[in-house]
């Protein structure tokens, strides 16, 4: 990570788990282990019922609230959806977008990702970007090919003072809740990768403000060794983000 141009921002990523109550337990425990600690921003990908549950908990502490998907259109006949204005009215202030899991079995694609992003900073809100490849495309070494294309096409129509409120997630596929994770080198390189596709769209200087983080199976032990590379600038962590003190010792790897 670089502090000097950019933000460390450590995300839990709870997926479908924790009831409201129960995600007012964990973000208590949470708070009592990292309090207001001022080296990185913290940020709990919640189920949306526990949006107001978390964002009423979290206030008086220095994490935000994200959302784990929105729909990228205003208001309309969408069953089931739920649109950036909701989210922002809530008090969320990031939204995840294209996770792997959500292009796997709810058929989003690089399309609708771009159109979630779009509406995501039109309304205010940080989108946090997932991309990344599976194994056989890591086998078959089109991983630059495929990463280059998922972020040119979610940063389209984007201008570049948008840009900077972007957050980037490099998440393998392989990686994603297998307890395999990427080697620190395998991250950084995919993570400057990412960076190099932004500097060719809008120039070193908004590419270096942009916060890249690195996710898939992201844990006390592995994360100060993956987030002490350049351009791995925080973590969107799943299964260990469950646990106050498994996610609050990430926390702490990332103040080294
Ligand atoms: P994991 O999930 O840490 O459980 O691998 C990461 C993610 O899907 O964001």
């Amino acid at each position: 990570m670089n502090r000097k141009y950019r933000k460390t921002i450590i995300a839990g990523n709870w997926k479908m788990n924790k009831t409201p109550s129960e995600a007012k337990e964990l973000i208590e425990g949470l708070k009592a282990k990292v309090g207001r600690q001022k080296w990185c921003d913290v940020v709990l990908c919640v189920p949306f019922v526990d949006i107001p549950v978390a964002v009423r908990t979290a206030r008086d502490a220095k994490i935000a609230v994200a959302a784990q998907n929105m729909h990228y259109e205003k208001s309309g006949a969408f069953t089931g959806e739920i649109s950036a204005d909701m989210l922002k009215e809530l008090g969320v202030k990031y939204v995840v977008v294209g996770h792997s899991e959500r292009r796997q079995y709810f058929a989003e694609t690089d399309k609708t990702v771009n159109l979630k992003v779009k509406a995501a900073l039109e309304t205010g809100l940080r989108p946090i970007i997932c991309v990344g490849e599976t194994l056989e495309q890591r086998e078959a070494e089109i991983t630059e090919q495929h990463i280059t294309a998922q972020v040119k096409v979610a940063l389209l129509d984007i201008p570049a003072e948008l840009v900077r409120k972007v957050v980037f997630a490099y998440e393998p596929v392989w990686a994603i809740g297998t307890g395999k994770t990427a080697t620190a080198e395998q991250a950084a390189e995919v993570c400057a990768l990412i960076r190099a596709v932004i500097r060719a769209k809008y120039g070193a200087r908004v590419a270096r403000s942009v916060t890249i983080q690195y996710g898939g199976s992201m844990n006390a032990s592995n994360a100060q060794e993956l987030l002490s590379q350049l351009d791995v600038d925080g973590g969107l962590i799943g299964g260990a983000s469950l646990k106050a003190d498994d996610f609050a010792a990430i926390i702490f790897a990332a103040n080294q």
